[in-house]
């Protein structure tokens, strides 16, 4: 069942100005409920703008964008829809005012009456989902580092126990291991709650480990939509829409290159051994695979 479904999406900014950038254009794309979708595109090629219809910041200029049972055309709908899709903005953490890490977390929830021990119970389960120790929530955010805050940003939006989650490039100027532990905890949420997730990343490695399906954007519009293991393997999409190949498709490439062809292109470093290691094992007698100490 699609939760999100975007017909012919234009958005234009500042129309009829000199401004005038047509940052979508035609773009039409269903999401199913439940589904990891990673939407990934060059710098400008319109991720942001395309989410921001998702949760009610913006309206299309032309085309039609269903979320859950509204339509975001609808003004009163708009002005609730944030309640029910959770978007983490690029750089959350600018965006964190309060005295401690609990009162940031809380203020979404607060906000829609959410009192008590109802509020408490939600503050400390959206900072555990994200692993953020409850020693932390009394600190100030600003003491914390820069992947804690980024866990007290997000948590500030699980804490509204969104139907929809949209992730816009939560990973940016993390370390690897603090994207990667964000990752897995929102893969987790997903699997456990069934929560819709949208992730936008630059990481076609994240996106090959997290991702059911991968969209694709480029200038605005839709270069292509699919299956993530389907996309990965179409080199000439990849390099359209600039994007750099996660290392196991780029080493498929290669030994394709050397007269070595995988029976398929591997997406993580778990499949490409279980993919080698039969080919390697018939080399193992003849070739010197690594140098004995005598
Ligand atoms: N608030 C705005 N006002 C005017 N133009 C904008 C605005 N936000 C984005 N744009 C323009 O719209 C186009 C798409 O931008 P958008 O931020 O959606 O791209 P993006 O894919 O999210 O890029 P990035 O990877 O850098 O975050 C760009 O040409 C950008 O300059
Ligand atoms: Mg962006």
């Amino acid at each position: 069942m699609p939760c999100i479904e975007i017909e012919n999406l234009t958005h234009i900014y500042f129309p009829g100005t000199p401004l005038e950038t047509a940052a979508l254009q035609q773009i039409s794309l269903a999401v199913d409920q439940g589904e990891t979708i990673a939407l990934l595109g060059a710098t400008g090629s319109g991720k942001s703008t395309l989410v921001r219809h998702l949760n009610g910041l913006l309206a299309p200029t032309t085309g039609r964008v269903r979320i859950l049972d509204g339509d975001v055309a609808d003004k009163k709908f708009r002005r609730q829809v944030w309640r029910r899709v959770g978007l983490v903005f690029q750089f959350p953490e600018r965006q964190i005012f309060s005295a401690t890490v609990y009162e940031d977390i809380a203020f979404g929830p607060r906000n829609i009456g959410v009192i008590g021990t109802a509020l408490s119970e939600r503050v400390s389960q959206a900072a555990q989902t994200v692993g953020l120790p409850d020693e932390l929530l009394q600190t100030d955010p600003a003491e914390l580092s820069g992947g804690m805050r980024r866990r007290a940003a997000i948590a500030g939006v699980l804490a509204m126990r969104p139907e929809i989650l949209i992730l816009d490039e939560p990973g940016a100027g993390l370390e690897p291991r603090a994207r990667e532990i964000i990752l897995q905890q929102v893969k987790e949420l997903q699997r456990v709650q069934g929560t819709t997730v949208i992730l936008i990343t630059h990481h076609l490695d994240d996106a090959a480990l997290y991702a059911d399906r991968l969209v694709l954007l480029q200038k605005g519009r839709l270069l292509a939509a699919g299956p993530t293991g389907e996309i990965l393997s179409r080199y000439d999409l990849l390099d359209e829409a600039d994007l750099e190949p996660p290392f196991t498709v780029e080493l498929t490439r290669r030994l394709a290159a050397e007269g070595l062809n995988l029976p398929q292109t591997p997406l993580n470093p778990a499949e490409a051994a279980r993919l080698l290691a039969p080919l390697l094992k018939c080399v193992k007698g003849t070739v010197p695979l690594a140098h004995k100490k005598t």
